[in-house]
């Protein structure tokens, strides 16, 4: 079985991007392996912390840990934005394979103690570890950001080194939700990180970015592209679409598979796109 690490570092390597998508339920992390499965690609399950709270993070991880072993491809339980140390390590200590903390609210020297504290936890216990820098503006976890702070390269290498991560989430312009207004995206810093950093680069708010901009972002050194808003839509959609077409069908179970596929094509269509950076 392959880490998570080593499939992101092969995926830079060999120019391609892990999507991570956040998931809600068991039916949206369904749709999600299936679709990896479907394109033979290795794919990453995230929770945000309030999907965590609200299922009790024991019983979210025993809720896929059967699906992940499962899974045809290799498949992997990360967390998300997590602003608490003391949550990050209740989700290590639960099983997930990988947990991002993002202190990157606070100064840069007290990012690097929190965002140190919880990686040396996480790999005490064999898991692996995502950090922030920078401010990545939008809606996440219900708290808005709205003044944008790009990362800045030296800090990002000297970020990344004190801290011991393993994979790093560098603010360059994309946003939380739905886009506004077209985002303007460093490329450069992209570039540039991507050939001298260690760690692989993450790529938050993922919605609503082209497949143009995915896949230069990929060739440039992205691993991993995070997918949230666009799962919730296709979710809801798919419900609301059902609804609207079969107003008289009260079996719910033909409700749950369209949602399901609604979800399970949005998740592969990005798959499908991540797999093409070069
Ligand atoms: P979107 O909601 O814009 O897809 O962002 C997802 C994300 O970056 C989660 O961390």
């Amino acid at each position: 079985m392959s880490t998570m690490l080593e499939e992101m570092n092969r995926a830079r390597k060999e120019g391609y991007a892990l999507g991570a998508f956040n998931f809600f339920n068991f039916l949206s992390a369904q749709a999600v392996i299936e679709a990896a499965e479907e394109c033979h690609k290795p794919v990453i399950l995230q929770t945000s912390v309030k999907t965590v709270k609200y299922y009790g993070a024991r019983e979210l991880h025993a809720m896929v840990a059967d699906l992940l072993k499962n899974s045809k491809v290799p498949a992997f339980l990360h967390l998300d934005h997590c602003k608490d140390v003391a949550f990050a390590k209740e989700c290590v200590d639960a099983g997930w394979d990988s947990i991002m903390i993002d202190a990157s609210a606070h100064p840069f020297e007290e990012n690097i103690r929190m965002t140190k504290e919880a990686s040396d936890y996480a790999h005490a216990h064999g898991v692996f570890s995502e950090g922030e820098l920078g401010v990545i503006t939008g809606v996440e976890e219900d708290v808005v950001a709205d003044v944008e702070k790009l990362a800045d390269y030296d800090d990002t290498v000297k970020f990344a080194a004190a801290t011991g991560i393993d994979f790093m989430a560098p603010a360059i312009g994309t946003a939380h939700g739905v886009y506004k207004k077209t985002p303007h995206l460093n490329f450069e810093l992209v570039e540039r990180l991507g050939k001298d950093l260690p760690q692989p680069i993450v790529c938050h708010g993922g919605t609503g970015l082209s497949d143009d901009t995915f896949r230069k972002l990929i060739s440039l050194g992205i691993a991993k592209v995070n997918i949230s808003t666009a799962l919730k839509h296709a979710y809801i959609d798919g419900a609301e679409k059902y609804a609207r077409e079969t107003p008289d069908d009260y079996e719910p179970l033909h409700l749950e598979q369209a949602m399901f596929d609604s979800v399970k094509a949005v998740a592969k269509h990005h798959i499908e796109v991540f797999a093409n950076g070069r």
